[in-house]
Order: C-alpha cells, then structure tokens, then sequence
C-alpha cells in the first residue's frame, strides 16, 4: 500500500488508448469504501466518458487543460441531506483519494481537480451534467493511460512530526 501511495503522481498527459469499464468501476468501487463521517457515504459519482463534455471542462475550470486529453473523467459529488452536517467535504475527499490510489494500483494515471469551493467551477460542472438541486460537487478526476512518469519526490520530513506534544 505504501509504495502505490509513493508511486502515486498526478498526470496530465495520456494516451489515446480506451480505459476498460471494469476500471472505472473498479476507481468507483474503491471511492464507496471510503470512510465516511457517521458512516454516511454521502457520494453519488458523474463519470464523463463523452469527448463534447470533456471538451467543455476548460471551459468553467482554469487548469483542466488536461480533461479534453483524458479517456474520462469521475465528478464526485454529494447528496448533503445525507451527509453528518458539513463533513461531506472531508467523505467526499477521502472518496477522491480513494480513486487516486486505485487508478495507480491499476497502471492508470489520474489527477485531482477541485471544483468545491470555487463558485464558478461548481455551476460549470452543475450546469455540464445536470446536477439536481441538492447534490453538490465536490471534485472532478480526469484519468487515462499514463503518457508520462513525473520523478517520485521526497516528501518524508521528521521535521514534520511532533511526539506526544508540539
Ligand atoms: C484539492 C486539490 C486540488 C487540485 N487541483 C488541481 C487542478 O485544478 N489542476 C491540476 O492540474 N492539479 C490539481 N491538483 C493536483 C496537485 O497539483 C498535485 O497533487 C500536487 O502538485 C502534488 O503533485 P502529485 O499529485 O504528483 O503528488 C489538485 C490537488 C488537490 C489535492
């Protein structure tokens, strides 16, 4: 688990090669086993699959340059009356992390792009796939086949802990 976590990188350069369903449901699968606050699980998830709608992402999010590039990508959203009060936010980014982790477990490439809590972003995908009123998006994740290797960076910083008290 370790190593797909420090292997992970975001990518933003993909090949043209289709991403089998059984991926995708795989990412899906791996969101819904996320940990949620109250155990609400309060996600509903818009995968984009259709080249005109990934084509418009850049069009409402300044750096998703990339999305258009993508085999698809997963909206993760929120039903809120569902969620244990405002931690939607964090089941929703636990669910994001999830489908990270999985899609590099898999060989794939993804990258995070946050659409909560900018305004602009969240009615752009709102109005992109239809959202009902009440279900708000939290971040949207482009993927594909990996059409480059960024350099693992060294993250670990002793520094960064403290023990018992700061
Ligand atoms: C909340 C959040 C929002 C992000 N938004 C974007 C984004 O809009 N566009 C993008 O290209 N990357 C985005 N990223 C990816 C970060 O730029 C990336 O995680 C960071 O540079 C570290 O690189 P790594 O993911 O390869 O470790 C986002 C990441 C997070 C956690």
């Amino acid at each position: 688990m370790l190593d797909v976590i420090m292997r992970r990188r975001s990518i933003r350069k993909y090949r043209r090669d289709p991403v089998p369903r059984e991926m995708v449901l795989d990412m899906l699968k791996g969101a819904m086993y996320a940990p949620s606050a109250s155990n609400r699980q309060p996600w509903s998830f818009v995968v984009i699959e259709d080249r005109r709608l990934l084509e418009a992402v850049p069009g409402f999010h300044p750096h998703a340059a990339m999305v258009p590039e993508a085999a698809g990508c997963i909206g993760v959203c929120a039903d809120t009356s569902l969620s244990h009060g405002s931690m939607w936010i964090q089941d929703c980014a636990a669910a994001t992390q999830n489908i990270l982790l999985v899609a590099e477990s898999l060989g794939l490439g993804a990258v995070w792009l946050a659409l909560h809590p900018r305004e602009d972003r969240v009615e752009g995908f709102r109005n992109l796939v239809g959202l009902p009123s009440g279900i708000e998006p939290f971040s949207l994740v482009a993927f594909g086949w990996p059409g480059e290797k960024p350099a693992m960076p060294e993250r670990w910083d002793e520094s960064r802990i403290h023990w018992n008290a700061w």
